[in-house]
């Protein structure tokens, strides 16, 4: 990446001096006399930093950061200030400048500075590209909003091309927050039933009663509180889509009275006896293995093979965790959008995080997070502290730390003191654990001084 950088300072000797070793770093360089004439520059060119003098005639330094913070937030500013002004520096930190150095500058630290403050900005152009590549994404698939660039969703993107236009049945099995009700959207949305009613249920939450008369309509008194007749699901579903949503939650006799559904295409209201016809294409979605709801005798066979003529199956997300980053990315924005923020980037240690974190509420435990960060993120940078505990705890289990530089008999030195207390000074388990032999431990224990512990 080649960074801008722009340098403002009313004496041409500085301004010349530091744009030519910054240009020797490997930087374009611009230069401007006050903070008027670098506010034109910034509007023709994208800059990622600017270094600014603070008392310059016109525009001073100070105002040209105000302006700055607000109109461009995510470019670092970086101060430079004569002797005795170092008070104004600090006021200007506090402003929102990167840092601040004295004059006369001492190249070296402003090497160091400048790439330090140009390695935020570029996370904030790295979660721009991943802007784009989300952007690029959903106008190819202008029919969902399923992001998604692992394999399996691939898989799950062709699929559902293919099996959308069809009548056929779809079973879409996944852990709870997948995505399923997303893909049951887009066969909807992609089938030549798509300008027809979608027409959702949500199985888990209805009563047994309630649910049949709300699949299935009942008539005129019927049962207490049955005041008029009421058209069920399936028929205000007629030509469109039905989704049954939980579909593993539902009873037997409801299970039967589907099954007829899928299999003549007609049912009768609750307390009615007329037959009505229905034309629905149903895609039922569960976080339930049904072959075992099956074999426990909760599940119909026939109504199961009816229901998952094809079947899409949503992989959780820590099996494809390289949907994590975009997910992630367009999450961000969403919610930066919809708290007026302007957050545009998540540093490489909150990254990792969440790269590493299992995910067991998977994507729409990812969406809750981010929504979070966003709102607790003070900066512009989403960073470690802008996530829950949970994403940063270590995993269960006893570790040790081991610190990088330490030579590899301190290390054997940590593992073996540590596992002797583990095993509450127990030498054969500890030499089993070890994978050594008793006598190679007792040698060990006397090379590394461990004795007075451990060999009383
Ligand atoms: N691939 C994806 N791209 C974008 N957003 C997604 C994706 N997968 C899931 N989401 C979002 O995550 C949340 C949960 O998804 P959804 O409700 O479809 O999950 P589900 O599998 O139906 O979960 P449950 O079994 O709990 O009902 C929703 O806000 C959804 O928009
Ligand atoms: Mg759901």
């Amino acid at each position: 990446m080649k960074f801008n950088i722009l340098v403002v300072d009313d004496e041409l000797n500085i301004r010349v001096g530091l744009g030519k070793s910054l240009e020797m770093d490997g930087y374009s360089i611009f230069l401007a006399e006050d903070g008027n004439e670098a506010l034109k520059v910034m509007l023709k060119v994208e800059i990622d930093l600017v270094i600014s003098d603070l008392r310059m005639p016109g525009l001073s330094g100070e105002e040209l950061l105000k302006k700055i913070s607000n109109s461009y937030p995510t470019v670092p500013v970086i101060i430079l200030t004569g002797h005795g002004t170092v008070e104004n520096a600090v006021n200007a930190m506090r402003d929102g400048a990167y840092d601040f150095m004295t004059k006369p500058v001492n190249l070296d630290r402003l090497t160091l500075l400048v790439k330090r403050a140009l390695s935020s900005r570029e996370l904030v152009l790295q979660h721009r590209a991943l802007k784009e590549e989300v952007e690029k994404l959903e106008k190819k698939r202008n029919y969902s909003n399923i992001i998604g660039k692992s394999a399996q969703m691939q898989k799950i993107f062709e699929l559902l091309v293919q099996v959308a236009p069809s009548k056929a049945s779809v079973l879409i099995t996944g852990e709870s927050g997948v995505g399923k009700e997303l893909v049951a959207d887009a066969l909807h949305q992609l089938s030549t039933r798509g300008d027809q009613p979608f027409v959702k249920v949500h199985c888990a939450a209805l009563s047994e009663s309630l649910l049949e008369s709300e699949l299935f309509g009942h008539e005129k008194g019927s049962f207490t509180g049955a005041v008029g007749l009421k058209k069920g699901r399936f028929e205000l579903a007629d030509r469109g889509t039905i989704f049954l949503d939980e579909i593993g939650e539902i009873n037997q006799s409801v299970q039967i009275k589907i099954l007829r559904v899928l299999q003549e295409k007609a049912f009768e209201r609750v307390g009615g006896e007329k037959t009505v016809q229905t034309d629905v294409r149903i895609v039922a979605a569960t976080n339930r293995d049904l072959k075992k709801e099956i074999e426990d005798g909760n599940f119909r066979e026939d109504l199961f093979y009816r229901l998952n003529v094809v079947n899409i199956h949503i992989p959780p997300l820590r099996e494809r965790k390289e949907d994590i980053q975009l997910l992630a990315a367009s999450f961000l924005n969403e919610f930066a959008e919809e708290n007026n923020k302007s957050i545009e980037g998540i540093d490489p240690k909150a990254a990792m995080a969440l790269y590493n974190y299992s995910w067991p509420g998977n994507v729409r435990e990812l969406r809750n997070c981010l929504e979070s960060a966003v709102v607790l993120c003070k900066k512009h940078i989403i960073s470690i502290d802008d996530l829950p505990p949970a994403l940063t705890e270590e995993p269960e289990g006893n570790y040790i730390k081991i610190t990088m530089g330490i030579s590899l008999a301190e290390a054997e030195k940590i593992i073996i003191r540590n596992t002797l207390n583990q095993e509450k000074g127990n030498k054969s388990k500890t030499a089993d654990i070890l994978g050594i032999g008793r006598k190679t431990l007792h040698r060990k224990i006397h090379d590394y001084g461990l004795e007075d512990e451990f060999l009383r």
